[in-house]
């Protein structure tokens, strides 16, 4: 308990310094857990091996997460919704077991580097994991089509790659070989990229997002094509999860667990049960109550809070999981009946699509194009229903690129498969087409890893 004691006064300290709507930061929003411990203060880790209100968050409160700060909100949250990002894993619904992650850590990334998307001052690829420039301690990454984005632990956002259609947010519309901080001295506490947009979230939930606008992507009420700066999305709503894809983003409400989209359409990537373009949060057909959302290139998948998996948009491949391979501009379920706490649906870029998902007991699970073998299912071909990642791991994340997809095992190793045509599997070759997972070289102990297009990027505890 001592050395719990003084992790949680060290991490308040640091979330002390960075709160700035929520006062000292450390008390916990206007409410009373009506049973087990007090819930963890503004930014701290429930430590390894402890759950939360007493086994189950629906005890006491849930908690939500804003990227890699624990907040506390209202009896009645939804329980799996608090999910919390510095907790690797859960344990089954609504049941917390967190290990004793920090929050900040250095950031590495491989693979294709042609944009500067990689973060080192150049623009040669890597097939093994390289430091980032400029020694920053991130929270919080992301990556995008051709771009990289990452949370300093004092909410400061920073992003390099292609800049072209203002995804970086610093202002201009021109490359970056470097980190560039994002205009507006806005403090974040997640962030998402796409395609050629990037999203993410204040420390109260409030989300924003920059860059390419003209499928409604953006989410401010406009379509203007390029905005290059951060600005609101519309509806002042506060988000627990956003997720930037192709022309589309989405988002979960942190009231009550329900998914917005806005966006394109034409794919019914945002599940609106049409093909229109909005450009304002709308809902997502269908009273369901999300855990967990991630945007692909023109699909969609999300976790609700019983733990079943839905998608919708593009089918054409299967990366719907229902066994079908058609289109659906309304969610759903993928198929197998299976208990998922975390999801992630691939392909930022044209071409392939894919989704995988982790379920309760830390096995992944792939579906839908596999001709890179990026499904890690010792095959190369589509699959319309989830299958087993080869290799019996247990994962605490996934990650889905374009054509090749990584996860981080809950000891902290990486392992990709799939593509590795730019060494975005980060195992020190570049070969294509490898259909298990291998390991990411280098041996650190990642505690979260994000998929671009053709690049990979991880964090590893500083
Ligand atoms: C956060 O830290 C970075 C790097 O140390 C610094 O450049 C930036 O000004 C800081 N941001 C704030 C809001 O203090
Ligand atoms: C969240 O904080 C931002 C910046 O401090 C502020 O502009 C916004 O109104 C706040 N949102 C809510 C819902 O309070
Ligand atoms: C969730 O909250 C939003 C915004 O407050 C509201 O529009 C929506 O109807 C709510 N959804 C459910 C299922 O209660
Ligand atoms: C989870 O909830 C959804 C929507 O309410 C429902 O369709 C599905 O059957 C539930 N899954 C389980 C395993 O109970
Ligand atoms: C899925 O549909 C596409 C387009 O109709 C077709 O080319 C492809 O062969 C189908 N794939 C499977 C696995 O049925
Ligand atoms: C997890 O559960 C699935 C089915 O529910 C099972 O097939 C798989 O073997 C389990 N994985 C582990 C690591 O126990
Ligand atoms: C993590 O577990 C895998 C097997 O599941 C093993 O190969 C790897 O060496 C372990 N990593 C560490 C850092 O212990």
């Amino acid at each position: 308990m001592r050395s719990r004691t003084v992790l949680l006064l060290a991490l308040c300290a640091g979330a002390t310094l960075l709160a700035e709507a929520g006062g000292d930061g450390c008390a916990s929003p206007s409410q009373e857990c009506s049973a087990g411990p007090p819930p963890p203060p503004l930014g701290a880790c429930i430590p390894d091996g402890e759950t939360w209100g007493g086994g189950s968050v629906t005890d006491c409160c849930g908690g939500f997460a804003f990227g890699a700060y624990c907040v506390c909100l209202p009896v009645g949250a939804t329980a799996q919704q608090s999910a919390i990002e510095c907790c690797t894993r859960t344990t089954g619904p609504g049941n917390l077991v967190c290990s004793p992650t920090p929050p900040a850590a250095s950031m590495y990334c491989f693979g294709n580097n042609g944009f500067g998307q990689l973060g080192v001052g150049d623009t040669t690829d890597r097939n093994t994991p390289v430091a980032v420039s400029g020694d920053f301690i991130f929270s919080h990454i992301a990556a995008g089509r051709a771009h990289s984005c990452g949370i300093l632990s004092n909410g400061s956002a920073l992003c390099w790659g292609l800049g072209t259609t203002g995804q970086l947010g610093n202002g201009g519309s021109s490359s970056r070989l470097n980190p560039s901080a994002l205009s507006g001295g806005h403090h974040f506490s997640y962030i998402s990229a796409g395609f050629g947009h990037s999203c993410g979230l204040l420390l109260n939930g409030s989300a924003l997002c920059w860059g390419v606008g003209s499928s409604g992507q953006r989410g401010d009420g406009a379509s203007t094509a390029i905005v290059n700066t951060a600005v609101a999305v519309s509806g002042g709503h506060t988000f627990s999860r956003i997720t930037a894809g192709g022309s589309h983003t989405c988002g979960i409400l942190a009231s009550n667990g329900s998914a917005l989209c806005w966006g394109e359409g034409s794919y019914g990537a945002t599940g609106l049960g049409d093909s229109t373009n909005t450009n304002a949060p709308t809902a997502v057909s269908g009273d369901f109550t999300f855990s967990e959302i991630a945007a692909g290139r023109r699909h969609s998948c999300g976790v609700l809070v019983n733990g079943s998996a839905l998608c919708w948009g593009l089918g054409f491949g299967g990366q719907l999981g229902d066994g079908m391979n058609i289109t659906s501009a309304v969610p759903v379920a993928v198929s197998g009946g299976h208990t998922f706490s975390k999801i992630s649906a691939g392909s930022i870029s044209d071409g392939s699509a894919h989704s995988c998902g982790i379920l309760v007991n830390g096995s992944a699970l792939c579906w839908g194009q596999g001709t890179y073998g990026q499904l890690g299912n010792a095959a190369n071909a589509v699959a319309l229903v989830p299958e087993a990642v080869f290799g019996d791991h247990a994962f605490a994340q996934i990650a889905c690129g374009a054509t090749h997809t990584c996860g981080i095992l809950v000891n902290g190793s990486a392992l990709c498969w799939g593509d590795g045509a730019y060494g975005m599997r980060g195992s020190g070759e570049s070969s294509s087409r490898v259909n298990t997972p291998v390991a990411v070289v280098g041996g650190f102990a990642y505690q979260s890893i994000a998929a671009g297009s053709a690049h990979t990027c991880a964090l590893v505890a500083s």
